[in-house]
């Protein structure tokens, strides 16, 4: 598959099929975010990787109690090991490299037959609890992993001239 066909075939899968994720295809999910960039080659990204049903469940409340959170064999817990911005832009480090290493993911996933769904929705508090994770640690993000029992929608999107100009700002809007 070229990669704007990866790319067109990654949805959000809501509901997984009751099969675990072959240890070998989470570690190729693994070796796609190690390989991702990161400003100033920080590697920071840590990522906990979830299969324990009990635990599973306890990430669903934590995550708005959305259901397929727990049904989803693999959770990825994914964070930052710092707080810093960078110097001149200002952005968040935690932010920006562990995304980027997650969309990695991602698409590595469709890769192998897998879907995923990021988990924006859920209490850092109560996942930091939850897998004894130090205060010093940002949680960035979820991601659930797993072989799809759902089909993808036709995604909804700006045209590109709604998102794209060249040379100087040149929208109408926003
Ligand atoms: C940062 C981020 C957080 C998200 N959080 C959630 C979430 O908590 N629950 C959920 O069902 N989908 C979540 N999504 C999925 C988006 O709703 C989805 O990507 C968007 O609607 C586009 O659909 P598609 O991914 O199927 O193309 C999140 C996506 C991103 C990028």
């Amino acid at each position: 598959m070229d990669i704007l066909e990866t790319i067109k075939t990654r949805y959000s899968c809501r509901s997984y099929q009751n099969k675990p994720v072959e240890p070998e295809k989470l570690n190729t999910l693994m070796e796609a975010a190690r390989l991702a960039p990161s400003a100033r080659n920080i590697q920071d990204w840590r990522f906990v990787i979830v299969t324990d049903p009990q635990i599973r469940r306890s990430l669903q409340q934590a995550a708005a109690g959305q259901e397929f959170v727990g049904q989803a064999p693999v959770v990825i817990v994914a964070c930052s090991c710092t707080n810093k911005h960078m110097n001149l832009c200002g952005q968040p480090y935690a932010s920006i490299n562990v995304s980027i290493a997650l969309e990695h993911i991602a698409l590595a996933a469709v890769s192998l037959g897998l879907a995923t769904c990021w988990i924006g929705s859920f209490k850092p508090q109560s996942v930091r609890s939850i897998l004894n994770i130090p205060t010093h640690i940002e949680i960035v993000e979820l991601m659930t992993v797993g072989y799809p029992a759902d089909r993808p929608k036709s995604p909804k999107r700006l045209s590109l001239d709604r998102i794209a100009c060249h040379e100087t700002w040149d929208f109408r809007e926003s």
